[in-house]
């Protein structure tokens, strides 16, 4: 068997190909992803692919891998990957959920603190030797404790937050495609509809995965319902916001901040006009970024193959219609 791994990873996560007499391609670069034409070249050799968030499993890539027999990818986001192609090919797509909730989550809530208590901004001001001294309204923020966050997408993640958030006194709302009744008794959640939640929550966090219902679903009309002291963090995916109606939303000071660590095209381009706003703090996709949690999903991702190339059913499938059929 042949395994491709798109980014370099530690040796010795992949001892379970290498016990099992299987070779191994892995890309040479563990921060810059593998080219397009390099990948639609190795992918034809591959019976298992070692993949992550920045591959564009589109149709064309996918169908390339005629020897393909699993997909396993470092995330628990699968919209890279087009997974009805999968399913067309038999191709089981394994997914690493679970363990990355709470270290999302963590960040999350870092990303709203840091945004509302203006905390980079306050580091630099220190390190660049700006720090003109203690003033009565120097770099205020907005308060966090008892203020109402309220979440799009109540999956583990937002539920994760929401803990965090009942530890603040926050009264949570909440919009999802299913009710959480359960959470609803147990926090005091209260699910609402998204133009109630944007017009009530001092804290809007966006944690819904990328589908074609979600595209853009914060654009224009969205950030106008919210109010102008309200905070938009967003952790799920870029393409879940219009970045242009952000932009104007924070340009025009129609919501006091925002905390973004996903964008809709990664890295951001150079030119990007985010870079202009001093109201946008910004971080590099790194929800998940914590030792313990990357080396979780490396095993996950690593037992899913082992697992997909043997004929049994994966630790965790995106696309379980493959095993229906
Ligand atoms: C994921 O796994 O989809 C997250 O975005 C990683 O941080």
């Amino acid at each position: 068997m042949q395994i491709l791994v798109t980014r370099k990873v530690d040796e010795e996560y992949l001892q379970p190909f290498y016990q099992r007499g299987w070779q191994v391609e892995m890309w040479h670069e563990a921060d810059h992803p593998m080219p397009r034409t390099q990948l639609l070249e190795s992918i034809r050799h591959a019976d298992g692919l070692f993949t992550n968030l920045a591959d564009p499993l589109d149709q064309e890539i996918i169908a390339a891998g005629k020897k393909l027999k699993v997909i396993s990818t470092m995330a628990v986001g699968f919209d890279n990957i087009h997974i009805p192609t999968a399913i067309q090919m038999g191709i089981p797509v394994g997914y690493t959920p679970g363990v990355l909730t709470e270290a999302t989550a963590d960040l999350t809530f870092a990303l709203l603190m840091a945004t509302a208590r203006r905390i980079v901004e306050g580091a630099e001001v220190v390190r660049e030797k700006r720090w003109p001294g203690w003033g009565p309204f120097y770099l205020t923020g907005q308060p966090v404790y008892g203020r109402t966050i309220g979440i799009i997408g109540m999956g583990r993640i937002g539920e994760a937050v929401a803990r965090r958030a009942r530890g603040f006194q926050m009264p949570i709302l909440y919009h999802n495609r299913k009710r959480r009744v359960e959470l609803e008794h147990e926090l005091g959640a209260m699910y609402v509809g998204l133009e109630e939640l944007l017009s009530r929550s001092d804290y809007v966090v966006l944690l819904a995965p990328a589908t074609k219902e979600t595209y853009h679903l914060m654009g224009r009309d969205q950030f106008k319902l919210m109010k102008k002291s309200a905070i938009f963090i967003n952790v799920s995916r870029g393409q879940n916001v219009d970045e242009m109606a952000l932009y104007e939303a924070l340009a025009q000071h129609e919501i006091w901040a925002a905390g973004l660590d996903v964008y809709q095209e990664e890295p951001l381009p150079a030119d990007h006009p985010f870079r202009q706003l001093p109201n946008l703090l910004m971080l590099p996709h790194i929800g998940s970024a914590e030792i313990d949690t990357r080396e979780a999903m490396v095993k996950i991702t690593v037992e899913n193959i082992c697992r997909g190339l043997v004929g049994e059913p994966l630790l965790y499938t995106a696309n379980p219609q493959v095993y229906e059929r």
